[in-house]
């Protein structure tokens, strides 16, 4: 079945689901993103911390796909948020990916000790003009980050990226999104693995139910929240499987139950609160 695409509130759109890189070794990105490629993966999501950007672009230049049928999602880095350095960190990403332009390129963590998240932003805007990516956006910005960019440029990112799963919905970020017509990507979409997701009853209620393994539910659940999302894998059939959500559909109910699985004291964290990553 196809994959649903979302509109950005700068006219462009993504596919919802895609393919995320993270802690695929370099040695193995051009085999894992060409399958994800021959199983119908579209978008991928990588940044410049990976080191695998080489990988990606391999796997783009052997894949024979139109440039306009691909997404391509790379970050700036935080060490390089001053002066002109974004300006040779995306002419690096790109070289690196064989692109001429990506699809989408994030400010991937606000560093708020440094104080240079506008700057950054203000450089991710100039890029966007320049043409090296058709849409900005930034990445584990909190409300008070969004707020800032936005009252100090007036342009607001296409997607705030963040870490999003049953256990750690980030209410307060999401509500300003859709305020704001900011699309959502939801990092680390499965929780990372890090806590027993997967055997809670109401993941493992609804996979009975429909006879979808319980990852599969999780990944409907960020779509009918309307979610971009971007699960790990280094195992081809579970790229296959990660796909496989689209026929099928979680009840009101069903969505009411895992989403009470978060105990909304920001506990279900599983990895670095933004403001003590600098
Ligand atoms: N902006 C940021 O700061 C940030 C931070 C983290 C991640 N991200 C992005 O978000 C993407 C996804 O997040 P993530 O990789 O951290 O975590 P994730 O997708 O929630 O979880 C990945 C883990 O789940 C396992 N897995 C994948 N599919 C599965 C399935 N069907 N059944 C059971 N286990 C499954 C993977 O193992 P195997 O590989 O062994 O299958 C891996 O251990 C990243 O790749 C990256 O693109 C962004």
């Amino acid at each position: 079945m196809a994959i649903p695409h979302i509109e950005l509130n700068d006219g462009h759109s993504i596919p919802q689901l895609g393919y995320g890189v993270f802690k695929v070794p370099p040695t193995d990105t051009e085999r894992a993103v060409s399958e994800a490629f021959e199983l119908g993966y579209r978008h991928i999501d990588t940044a410049a911390i990976y080191g695998n950007e080489e990988g990606v672009g391999a796997a783009i230049s052997r894949s024979g796909l139109a440039r306009e049928d691909l997404f391509i999602t790379t970050k700036l880095w935080n060490d390089r948020h001053d002066g002109d350095d974004p300006d040779a960190a995306i002419a690096e990403s790109l070289d690196k990916l064989g692109l001429a332009q990506v699809d989408l390129y994030l400010v991937h963590w606000p560093t708020p000790a440094h104080d240079n998240y506008v700057h950054a932003w203000e450089k991710l805007i100039e890029l966007r003009d320049a043409g090296l990516t058709r849409s900005i956006g930034v990445s584990n910005f909190l409300v008070p980050h969004l707020e800032r960019i936005v009252a100090e440029t007036q342009v607001v990112p296409a997607v705030d990226q963040i870490e999003l799963h049953p256990a750690h919905m980030q209410v307060d970020i999401a509500d300003w999104a859709a305020a704001h017509d900011v699309r959502i990507e939801a990092w680390g979409p499965l929780g990372q693995g890090k806590y027993d997701l997967f055997g809670t009853a109401p993941v493992a209620d609804a996979s009975a139910a429909h006879g979808k393994t319980p990852a599969q539910v999780v990944l409907r659940w960020h779509i009918q929240h309307g979610n971009i999302v971007f699960p790990k894998s280094v195992q081809r059939a579970r790229l296959e499987e990660n796909l496989d959500i689209f026929d099928f559909e979680l009840s009101d109910a069903e969505i009411d139950a895992i989403d009470a699985l978060d105990p909304a004291d920001g506990s279900g964290r599983v990895s670095a609160h933004p403001d003590e990553v600098n």
